[in-house]
């Protein structure tokens, strides 16, 4: 039986990740970031570029996108159900830290542009909703691109100052209008990035319900959230 689908999409720091896994929790669905395979799908890559040139960890130009997913494949990367989510595993041991660092952040948006990639990565996501579970997704192209026949999709947004501040709050610094300004001028550079790419670019689909969660207070954008799907998934 294919489980039921809730896709949640949105830009970086829009909250996406933490909400999805509210709602999977508060649904007992189970809660896949798509994110955290395309950075394993680069740390795979970080680390065949490593073993073949000491020093040199660019995944693309050093091995090559086909050679990447071969290896992601040969060394065993993959998504293990762990509570009410996923943990990303590599050559046996689990890489969930290692995969949020910032030397696979630095290089995850290269690859996650190629359009292989995405393709190997939509592909694992497809077959483990394939096995039945039911799951909160969230990424970037879920309701448009992976799962266009999602039950209920979600588009979250909030305008790049609250983000930055979340951003900058989540890293534990102190929210000054310095650090402000830089981080939202970074987000805006990506948002703009990520919307103007031609592979899947970020986008709401037709039919996603916008959620904007600028003024609103985490309990209830996740209340929000799952009141729609209870009557759509009803007693699973
Ligand atoms: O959500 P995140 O920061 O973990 O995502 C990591 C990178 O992967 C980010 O650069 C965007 C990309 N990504 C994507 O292109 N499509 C997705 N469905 C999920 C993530």
């Amino acid at each position: 039986m294919k489980g039921g689908v809730i896709a949640i999409d949105g830009p970086s720091a829009s909250g996406k990740s933490t909400t999805a896994r509210a709602v999977a929790e508060a649904l007992g669905f189970a809660h896949l970031d798509s994110g955290s395979l395309y950075r394993g799908v680069t740390l795979v890559g970080m680390r065949e570029a490593a073993r073949r040139e000491r020093g040199r960890k660019d995944p693309l130009a050093v091995v090559g996108a086909e050679a990447i997913l071969r290896a992601a494949e040969d060394r065993g990367l993959m998504l293990q159900p762990d509570g009410a989510g996923f943990a990303a595993y590599l050559e046996g041991a689990p890489v969930d830290a290692e995969i949020r660092g910032a030397d696979v952040t630095a290089r995850v948006s290269a690859v996650s542009a190629v359009p292989v990639v995405r393709e190997w990565i939509n592909s694992r996501l497809r077959a483990m909703v394939r096995a039945g579970r039911d799951v909160v997704v969230d990424g970037r192209d879920i309701g448009t691109v992976v799962f266009p026949d999602a039950e209920l999709k979600i588009f979250l947004t909030a305008t790049p100052e609250a983000r930055a501040g979340r951003r900058i709050n989540q890293r534990g610094a102190p929210v000054d209008a310095g650090r402000l300004e830089a981080e939202t001028a970074a987000l805006a550079a990506r948002d703009q990035a990520d919307s103007s790419r031609a592979v899947a670019p970020l986008l709401a689909a037709a039919d996603a319900i916008p959620l904007d969660t600028t003024a609103i207070a985490f309990p209830d954008q996740v209340r929000f959230i799952v009141e729609l799907a209870r009557p759509i998934f009803g007693q699973r």
